[in-house]
């Protein structure tokens, strides 16, 4: 009996760089460019033919500032603005992913493809990690041509030509909702209108198919009854994330992944408590909306000069919403309320919160040594879980440089009613 190895792809051929693939799904090592440099056109097209060979590329050792991580996602396109996520300070198109073990994103957000939940999501990403875990809080990605093209035939034919809907209230609803209440999250919606996109989609260069459906805001196929949407969802989603379809890199500080959002989806692994992580990411917006036949689709049309296009205009029916830059003076209006998702006007009585002590506890325990005190940890509980990481991280960098424990009350209303726009 003879096999036949076709696994072993046929690797394109490059100049300047060196692939080593991660699995037979997807994913490479890339060596031969240092990102940091301001990298000519010839070597920029080979990492973009790297990533669409391989769909996400990881490069070690690549120590950059926040000013070199931008000039690299411009030569890629044009950068988002600020989201949902926190930013880091001076660059309001980098998100900060900060995350120890009282801030989940990254932790708790499951497996989703960079802002699916926007008309126009991301077409590629690119992440930095610059304080990272040793042992854990790897990041797996899943292949979601592979997924696709594992089906049946008949099953890719039933699915071509569906709708799902897409929202950020799958995983993010009840978190907000018990951190902030009723006002939290009709602001996050309102900031983060469901939207809907084709189940199968087309890779707009390659022109491969791939599912897009996410674990993280695909709620229901809009064709089907509840039941049977809710029982084709399951049946696609445990399908798709299976160890065939998926690589998952082992992150060291200054190692960068690229991916590309168009097919791939990816996860980070909450398993590094009470470890810090630190990385920051860059998302490059896609002109074309997720479709079947891309090439029909209008292209969105934005300022190619400006800094970042504003999250608002990557929706078809622009939400009416102002954001709000860390760092600067709010605008007017109920963005930066809606961008922390934590509009509600909160009950000024810290007594109309009951504290969990084991939350204290854990509060008090953490690596940096701070003292939570009753009231701080109440208004704590107050600010979404997602944005808690951030909120504590101010309270202890301006507490060390008051030298009080006490300060913390004060940051944390502070910290709060910014991001409520007050
Ligand atoms: C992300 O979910 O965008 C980042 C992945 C990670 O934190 O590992």
């Amino acid at each position: 009996m003879s096999y036949l190895f076709t696994s072993q792809r046929d690797l394109p051929e490059f100049r300047h760089l060196e692939a080593e693939p991660l699995s037979g799904a997807l994913g490479a090592t890339i060596s031969g460019a240092n990102l940091a440099d301001d990298l000519a056109q010839d070597v920029i097209d080979e990492i973009y033919a790297a990533l669409l060979e391989f769909k996400v590329i990881f490069f070690r050792d690549q120590e950059m500032t926040d000013e070199q991580h931008l000039r690299l996602a411009r030569k890629f396109g044009m950068p988002q603005g600020p989201g949902s996520i926190p930013q880091v300070e001076g660059y309001p198109m980098i998100r900060l992913q900060r995350m120890d073990e009282y801030q989940t994103i990254g932790g708790d957000v499951n497996y989703h493809t960079d802002d699916i939940f926007r008309d126009y999501p991301s077409r590629m990403s690119i992440l930095r990690g610059l304080t990272m875990p040793t042992g854990g809080g790897n990041t797996i990605w899943c292949d979601m041509e592979k997924a696709y093209a594992s089906l049946s035939k008949p099953m890719r034919k039933f699915l071509e030509g569906l709708t799902a809907e897409q929202t950020l209230s799958k995983n993010f609803g009840p978190g907000i909702l018990e951190g902030g209440g009723a006002r939290a999250y009709e602001d996050m919606m309102k900031r983060n209108p469901p939207v809907v996109h084709p189940v199968v989609r087309r890779h707009p260069e390659t022109g491969r198919k791939c599912l897009y459906v996410c674990q993280m805001t695909t709620s229901r196929i809009l064709e089907l009854n509840q039941d049977e949407s809710d029982a084709l969802l399951a049946m696609l989603l445990e399908h798709s994330y299976q160890p065939e379809h998926e690589c998952r890199f082992f992150w060291r500080d200054n190692s960068v992944a690229i991916w590309d959002n168009r097919c791939t989806q990816h996860r980070g692994i909450n398993d590094f408590s009470p470890a810090f992580r630190l990385m920051h990411r860059i998302p490059i917006i896609d002109d074309r909306r997720p479709s079947l036949n891309p090439d029909e689709e209008p292209r969105l049309e934005y300022d190619r000069n400006a800094d970042f296009i504003r999250v608002e205009d990557l929706f078809v029916n622009k939400p009416e919403l102002t954001y709000h830059v860390d760092g600067e003076e709010p605008a007017q209006g109920n963005g930066a309320a809606a961008e922390s998702g934590n509009g509600a006007a909160q009950p000024e009585d810290e007594h109309a919160v009951e504290v969990d002590p084991g939350f204290l506890n854990k509060l008090n325990e953490n690596r940096h040594g701070m003292v939570f005190t009753p009231g701080a940890a109440a208004r704590l509980k107050k600010i979404p879980r997602m944005f808690r990481g951030a909120a504590i991280s101010a309270v202890i960098a301006e507490a060390q440089k008051q030298g009080s424990a006490e300060a913390n009350i004060a940051i944390l209303d502070a910290v709060q009613a910014k991001r409520r726009g007050g």
